[in-house]
């Protein structure tokens, strides 16, 4: 064949091109599987007394959280792995009857319990959502808020996952992340062997989906606690 160097090289950056479009779009790999399977199946009651008991800091700090995260009534909040429900009845009776709050889990039984909670309390603001492993589902604009207690570590597909909060979220709309440090110096070999990342790495993953680090709260000492902005 004789082409010339200019169509040579058009026909190279095609292929590059085309090998960048078709990287950028692959499907996620799975970065935890299996971590879940327990609680598909989960039982509300048995898991009530591990989410719900002193010793846990999540629960021993309730209070100073919801306090540093300054919600205003009106606010819908998206409560995402909301477990038994521990932070959606608080941020139920926070935002008020103008607001909302989203219980979003993948397990059925721990949304439809936290419903009835919601139920008992006269919470007419929740709204049980069960979700997929890949997206939260919910609509374009819809939450002020998206709060994930112990369960980013949880996601298997994160940058998917990531994407779907960003577009539920209204622009200015703010991120926050709990989770377990995992910091060989003060972590126990559990959450060494079960949390797939540290902080500075989740930041990175929450940046590259487009949000911006607003704050590193320095409020607890076995998780980290940070807030991002849309
Ligand atoms: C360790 S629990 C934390 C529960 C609650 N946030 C708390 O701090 O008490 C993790 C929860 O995340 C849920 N979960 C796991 N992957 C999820 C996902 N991709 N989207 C929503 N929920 C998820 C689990 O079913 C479980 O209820």
């Amino acid at each position: 064949m004789n082409s010339k160097p200019g169509h040579q090289l058009a026909i190279l950056l095609c292929i590059l091109f085309s090998f960048i479009i078709n990287n950028s779009q692959a499907e996620e790999k799975n970065v935890q599987p299996g971590i879940n399977d327990y609680y598909y199946d989960a039982e509300f009651s048995q898991w009530l007394s591990t989410f719900e008991s002193p010793g846990r800091e999540v629960f021993d700090k309730k209070d100073i959280i919801i306090q540093t995260l300054n919600i205003k009534p009106g606010i819908r909040i998206a409560d995402i792995g909301a477990g038994t429900g521990l932070y959606t009845i608080p941020f139920a009776q926070k935002v008020g009857k103008k607001g909302l709050v989203y219980a979003v889990d993948i397990s059925t039984d721990f949304v439809t319990n936290i419903e009835k909670r919601a139920k008992k309390q006269d919470l007419k603001n929740v709204i049980g959502h069960i979700n997929s492993q890949k997206e939260i589902g919910l609509a374009q604009d819809s939450i002020e808020l998206a709060f994930i207690s112990n369960t980013y570590h949880h996601f298997e597909y994160p940058l998917t996952t990531l994407k779907s909060i960003y577009q539920a979220l209204v622009p200015g709309g703010k991120l926050v992340i709990i989770d377990f440090k995992r910091d060989p110096k003060i972590s126990s070999s559990w959450v060494m062997g079960h949390v797939r990342a540290h902080k500075t790495k989740v930041i990175e993953e929450v940046e590259s989906a487009g949000f911006k680090l607003l704050n590193d709260h320095n409020i607890l000492e076995q998780n980290y606690f940070l807030s991002f902005s849309k």
